[in-house]
């Protein structure tokens, strides 16, 4: 997804612009761009592909003191120099995250008023609407007002006005934006991690706020445009937290932070086996809803069978674009459950704000902090998974399974069940040190994986498959285990990879005889399992420490992500930013 930088103060802008962009790369992109400010023009640098590409065409030592960066993840006109940000119409220009959903009707009215554009984009109608009603009024803080006005969508814009270049001006209203301070000046960013390197105190912008930033003061406005107060916050990670340490990718780093992460939301919520007043009291809801996208489906899914099973509650897991447009039925005992790891995805936002409209309770289950979806569910439980930089998503998957675990236990009332998670910290550890090399070796050169099983192991199977897709860009399939035999075993011969998934004694020779049909038809299998089976259904095995249900799963999606990893390096692939992918899905 794009993201925003920007910079005023007492140094030179454009190496800070270039840091930052740097830790907003995680979040996909396909160009960049910077804007600064050279004998009172703003002068603009855009390039095709890596930042990389972008810094090689860059004077790092033009001294301007302003500057405006962006990370385009293309959406309306494909990746090029002139559809990349920033975009410049007369005196404004303009970095912006999101998509004007009106943008085919504003850029028919200017062209009829002889503006002219340059780009595919939807972002160019901001700056031209800008300097449009700028023509007619020259007070900027009234011009963005009419500008956010008219435009209608999702948006975090910077600003730049050739006019006016001691100061930076930005809003938003569905994409996120932080101001961040330090000694020498302000900031702009789509993310904490983004500025990271330079400070750690930062200010929430909230839907329709503007900012004015100058080199030593910052203002902000509502809507009205009346001066507002914010908060200062604090972020409580370091930089160290968010850098490498020596691995080699930052979703092998991830995983391996997995024990911790594990700990670290077990320990916010219970102390001695019993639940602190950190846990909700969720009693009087009888219906569940539980909705997310991509990994927090699945990880929905998990809670799912976890919550029906243990509290015998009635849940129902769905995608949220789905969720959003369909009739769905709540009653005064539904509870809606919102997942995401960023809390910004933005059609999870928009399931979060159907149900709030219905006159539903709201939970969010979000790892980053002060995130939209964070902020306008009823309740919030966060999860302690810390900064995730790689695209695909692991240790926050845990961090959201554990924490799910903790919620069918309390939704269930047997709190005897929370001294079952004493311990997993070191059988996260085991199965992090097992070597998933060979076991990668026998997948990376083919075309087609299935991953197979029934019930929550299904779910893991949609996870494992989801991580081999995203790393590697191998076609994985997940497959409900009795499905197989209505389609799919005709896909199966001596060149397909199958991995087996079983967790579950009651299930367990249902899902084997499904694999003996497999492996019976020539494929490679690879058994995951609790039990440890000697049979010739398989080619190799793995393991899992033995633990009670209410907890499995989340040490079955160890090997799952590490398989996934290992694959994807075998193949070359760019590990932390896959091709197409975002990390944060901010537009519809
Ligand atoms: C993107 C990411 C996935 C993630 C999904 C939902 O597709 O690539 O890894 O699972 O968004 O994101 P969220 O932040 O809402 O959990």
């Amino acid at each position: 997804m794009c993201g925003i930088v920007g910079y005023i103060g007492k140094e030179r802008a454009i190496p800070k612009i270039l840091n930052s962009l740097k830790f907003l790369e995680y979040r996909g992109y396909d160009s960049s761009g910077i804007a600064y400010v050279k004998n009172n023009k703003v002068n603009i640098i855009k390039e095709v592909g890596k930042i990389k590409a972008l810094e090689n065409i860059l004077d790092i030592n033009i001294d301007s003191k302003i500057g405006l960066g962006h990370t385009r993840w293309a959406t309306h006109g494909g990746p090029s120099v002139k559809n990349s940000h920033p975009h410049k119409v007369g005196k404004f220009t303009v970095v912006h995250n999101g998509i004007i959903e009106n943008y085919l009707e504003i850029k028919n009215e200017l062209l009829k008023n002889n503006i002219e554009f340059k780009s595919d984009t939807d972002t160019e109608v901001i700056p031209a609407l800008l300097d449009f009603y700028y023509r007619s009024d020259k007070n900027i803080l009234s011009v963005i007002k009419k500008t956010i006005n008219r435009i209608k969508g999702s948006y975090a814009v910077g600003i730049i006005c050739e006019d006016d270049i001691n100061h930076l001006y930005a809003f938003r209203c569905g994409s996120p934006l932080i101001v961040a301070k330090d000694d020498s000046g302000y900031y702009i960013a789509s993310d904490v991690p983004a500025i990271l390197s330079f400070t750690n105190k930062y200010i929430i912008l909230e839907e329709n706020e503007i900012a004015v930033l100058e080199s030593n003061r910052c203002e902000f406005y509502n809507l009205n445009l009346n001066k507002i107060k914010k908060e200062i916050k604090v972020f409580e990670g370091t930089y160290e937290t968010i850098m490498l340490n020596g691995y080699d990718h930052y979703m092998l780093k991830e995983i391996h932070e997995e024990g911790k992460v594990f700990l670290d939301t077990l320990n916010y919520y219970v102390k001695d086996n019993s639940f602190k007043d950190t846990m909700i009291n969720l009693k009087k809801y009888k219906r569940i809803h539980i909705v997310g996208c991509g990994s927090a489906y699945y990880v929905g899914l998990i809670g799912e069978y976890l919550i029906s099973e243990f509290a015998n509650i009635e849940v129902t897991c769905e995608v949220a674009s789905e969720y959003r447009y369909k009739k769905v039925f709540y009653n005064d005992s539904t509870l809606v459950i919102i997942i995401s790891q960023s809390g910004e995805t933005a059609d999870s936002l928009a399931a979060l704000r159907m149900a709030k409209e219905n006159h539903v309770d709201t939970l969010a289950i979000v790892n980053v902090v002060g995130s939209s979806i964070s902020r306008e569910a009823d309740y919030t439980l966060y999860v302690k998974a810390g900064p995730e930089i790689a695209v695909a998503t692991t240790k926050a998957f845990l961090a959201q399974a554990t924490l799910l675990s903790l919620l069918a236990i309390k939704l269930s009332g047997k709190l005897e069940l929370l001294k079952e998670l004493n311990g997993i910290e070191n059988k996260i550890e085991y199965l992090l040190n097992l070597d998933y090399r060979d076991y990668a070796k026998e997948i990376y050169n083919h075309d087609n994986v299935f991953y197979i099983g029934r019930l929550i192991d299904y779910a893991l199977c949609q996870e494992g498959a989801l991580k081999l897709k995203e790393t590697s860009y191998i076609n994985a399939l997940a497959i409900s285990s009795g499905e197989l035999k209505h389609g799919t075993i005709s896909l199966i011969n001596d060149n397909t990879r199958v991995v087996g998934i079983c967790t579950k004694k009651e299930i367990m020779s249902k899902t084997i005889s499904n694999l003996k049909e497999i492996k019976s038809r020539g494929a490679y299998v690879i058994f995951i399992t609790n039990e440890d089976i000697e049979d010739d259904f398989y080619d190799k095995k793995i393991i899992i420490p033995k633990v009670h249900d209410i907890i499995e799963p989340i040490l079955t999606v160890i090997p799952l992500q590490l398989i996934a990893y290992n694959v994807a390096k075998y193949r070359g692939c760019d590990i932390d930013k896959p091709r197409n992918l975002a990390k944060s899905v901010t537009v519809e």
